[in-house]
């Protein structure tokens, strides 16, 4: 068998066009365009690469986007200062403070960014109430990757209710609000991570296989129901040469994009499960474009949201 690949970066486009008309209709009714702003510390090249791209497709769907950028050296006390800028301006209707923080800012500082992000423009859903909500299963702005999952499943006809699916890795930011959703969705879901025994055992019980770990290629076929839909939610950056060609053997065109970049962008999931699973998310193209789509759908939910409150 041969996996049906998902293309993440049609479906993204479907639902960027599907956002236009509510952009244009709430810049003509309010005089001004949704605004988003998102904050970006120090110089990692991934978040830089990340950032620039929600930059770029926000403005090309019609929002305004104020980035702010601060130096790897700013303080803590500096960023919460740009946050609650952000939370008392009535020009900003959503705020995203791009993750991983630098690590100078100290191990809490992800967690206190988002204490204090206003849960009214809490576009990433990131936020203490945002969370509280999205478990009781009433989120108004939930987590941009695990809903662009979400949306994926439903647009590909794939069957969530009476599913079993598995999410390998528990982070705050996929792994347990796509648990939370998969659950509203009406799937048996279990989640996996570091610590569970026999995780190859536990993922061949899925229909829905998740795979959110962060560790290139760790998802084998060995994990993989035959038949069963295998999401690959991993951004990983290879650059060693004998890891790439152990994922896509010595001939594959991917090996050479390898000796043409140096790295290539590989997901959790080794090019093998395409052999038993019945759909598959490549990387890139899969997840990763479904996630800004999903951000730019926030921004104009918590604006017209803004806008009925005030
Ligand atoms: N870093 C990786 N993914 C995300 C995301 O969805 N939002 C933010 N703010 N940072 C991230």
């Amino acid at each position: 068998m041969s996996a049906r690949i998902i293309d993440g970066t049609f479906i993204a486009s479907q639902i960027r066009q599907s956002v236009s008309p509510g952009v244009a209709a709430f810049t003509a009714r309010a005089g001004r365009p949704p605004c988003l702003g998102i904050v970006l510390v120090g110089e990692d090249p991934a978040s830089g690469t990340y950032v620039r791209n929600k930059v770029k497709a926000g403005t090309e769907s019609g929002l305004h986007v104020d980035l702010r950028r601060l130096s790897s050296s700013a303080s803590l006390d500096e960023l919460l200062a740009v946050v609650r800028e952000l939370n008392a301006s009535d020009r900003h209707d959503g705020i995203l403070v791009q993750a991983p923080l630098p690590a100078a800012l100290g191990r809490g500082a992800a967690q206190q960014v988002f204490d204090t992000i206003d849960p009214a423009k809490d576009v990433d859903g990131f936020s203490p109430v945002s969370v509280g909500r999205l478990v009781q299963g009433r989120a108004l702005l939930a987590p941009c990757t695990p809903s662009g999952v979400i949306e994926m499943l439903d647009r590909c006809g794939i069957t969530m209710s009476g599913a079993r699916a598995v999410v390998i890795g528990r982070s705050e930011i996929v792994g347990k609000p796509m648990a939370m959703l998969l659950l509203q969705r009406d799937a048996t879901v279990t989640v996996c991570h570091s610590k569970t025994p026999d995780l190859p055992g536990v993922g061949r019980d899925a229909d829905i296989l998740v795979a959110a770990i962060g560790r290139a290629g760790f998802v084998t076929r060995d994990f993989v129901k035959p038949g069963a839909t295998v999401i690959d939610v991993g951004i990983n950056r290879v650059t060693d040469a004998s890891t790439a060609e152990g994922l896509f053997g010595a001939s594959s065109a991917r090996m050479a994009d390898f000796a043409k970049r140096g790295s290539l962008v590989v997901g959790d999931v080794h090019p093998n499960v395409a052999e038993v699973a019945g759909a598959l998310t490549p990387v890139p193209g899969g997840v990763g474009p479904l996630t800004i789509a999903m951000l730019l759908k926030n921004t104009l939910a918590a604006a017209e949201a803004r806008a009925k409150s005030s």
